[in-house]
């Protein structure tokens, strides 16, 4: 399946500028392209309770669910200290890439600053209940 990786990075990027990441000083954004080509971005937001932080990735799973998307051909992902360039990639941890492989085939690609990698490369074996 071919798609705009430039749209969708800097779809990730727009994300990126709304990132609520006083505590950290981090910000991530996330950009998703479900199967119906529309595209769902998700910024970090951190908390004072800190471990009440929802990820970029996961931001962006919950605003596409809760939009009737369930399926995504491509997921984009910055990430960077505040102020800084994205030009590091930002890899997504593996909570996120457990929640990304419910809603994403192991072949889809997940773009980084500086390359493209797939779901699999990441996590090859997700959790799954076994049925
Ligand atoms: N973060 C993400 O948004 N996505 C990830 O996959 C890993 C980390 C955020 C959480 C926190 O706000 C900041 O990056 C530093 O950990």
């Amino acid at each position: 399946m071919s798609f705009d990786r430039n749209t969708l990075m800097r779809a990730a990027e727009e994300a990126r500028q709304n990132a609520y990441a006083p505590y950290s000083g981090f910000a991530v954004g996330a950009a998703l392209l479900s199967e119906d080509g529309r595209i769902f971005g998700g910024c970090n937001v951190e908390n004072a309770s800190y471990s009440l932080t929802c990820c970029a990735e996961r931001g962006a799973v919950m605003q596409a669910v809760a939009s009737g998307a369930t399926r995504f051909c491509a997921v984009a992902i910055v990430g960077a200290p505040i102020g800084e360039d994205t030009d590091a990639p930002c890899y997504p941890c593996g909570a996120c890439l457990q929640v990304l492989s419910e809603f994403c085939d192991p072949e889809t690609p997940v773009c980084l600053t500086g390359g493209d990698v797939t779901l699999h490369d990441l996590m090859p074996n997700a959790f799954n209940l076994g049925r």
